[in-house]
């Protein structure tokens, strides 16, 4: 059974993406640059918000975190949002989520134009995701497809079973591996008889929210195992897979953390970096 490092993954994937900002930054490039929208001060978001800067400085993007009050009316977040969608020096634009309660989390999103749409959350994304054209997958997904392909992993022809239907990890994620030519089960809290199809799956992906869900029974010998979950319990940060009951069946397994983690932020660094490309070459 082999290890999937999130961290070591991410990290090759920073400094490719390095690499690249270096070379336009060489022949003269303007900088590649990302807005981070923060409304409030949500605890869990501060950290999240840190660590997405901290990667744009590893990259060489140039980030801004934009932090504004958390009573903010709905029309002056949209504006704001319009503004940094009619900047041109602005390549990427991430609202930060969850946005207080009242404010209207989808209006919001909806707002960023597809170029710039680096967190991959509005319909037109997830639309052309769906048709299989270029367009951003949010990064969670992308980070998982990433790391499967990095670690040599086989997808074309492959069982995929993903658990969970969110918007921003188990949809795209199914479309994703379907776009990678995998044979795709998308699985959900009304699925019946689910051990039986997990057992069937040549790679799972748990994107639950419940911890150590995926159980050894639930796993087929030999199969790739990727927990998305991250559920802070009495005992501590647990996946959505109870690692160390199903690790031994498998041949490839995420941990948590040290996983899908590091990668989702990685691949929001990938998004900047390529909507930075496609601005270049318009
Ligand atoms: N809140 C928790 N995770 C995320 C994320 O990946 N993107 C955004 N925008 N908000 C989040």
């Amino acid at each position: 059974m082999v290890i999937l490092d999130g961290k070591e993954t991410a990290k090759k994937l920073k400094e490719e993406l390095n690499k690249k900002l270096s070379c336009y930054y060489e022949g003269g490039n303007k900088k590649c640059k990302l807005k981070i929208l923060m409304v409030g001060n949500n605890p869990a978001s501060e950290v999240y918000v840190r660590n997405k800067s901290k990667a744009c400085e590893a990259v060489g993007i140039e980030d801004e975190l934009i932090r504004l009050d958390e009573n903010i009316s709905q029309s002056k977040l949209e504006e704001k949002v319009l503004s940094l969608a009619n900047d041109e020096s602005v390549h990427g634009i991430l609202i930060q989520l969850p946005l207080p309660k009242h404010l209207d989390e989808d209006a919001v999103t909806e707002l960023v134009p597809p170029e710039k749409d680096v967190d991959g959350f509005t319909t037109k994304s997830l639309g052309l995701l769906a048709v299989g054209k270029d367009g951003f997958l949010s990064c969670t997904p992308g980070g998982i497809v990433y790391m499967l392909k990095n670690y040599g992993i086989p997808l074309a022809g492959k069982h995929a079973v993903v658990i969970g239907r969110s918007k921003i990890v188990g949809k795209p994620m199914a479309l994703a591996l379907l776009n990678e030519n995998c044979t795709v089960t998308a699985c959900h809290s009304k699925t019946e008889n689910l051990k039986e199809i997990t057992r069937t799956a040549d790679i799972l992906i748990a994107a639950v929210g419940r911890p150590l869900f995926v159980t050894a029974d639930m796993v087929k010998d030999g199969a790739v195992v990727v927990d998305v979950g991250i559920n802070r319990t009495d005992d501590g940060l647990k996946g959505d897979v109870d690692f160390d009951a199903v690790a031994d069946k498998c041949s490839y397994i995420t941990p948590v953390p040290g996983g899908v983690g590091p990668m989702t932020v990685a691949y929001l660094m990938n998004n900047t970096v390529t909507a930075y490309e496609r601005s270049l070459k318009n």
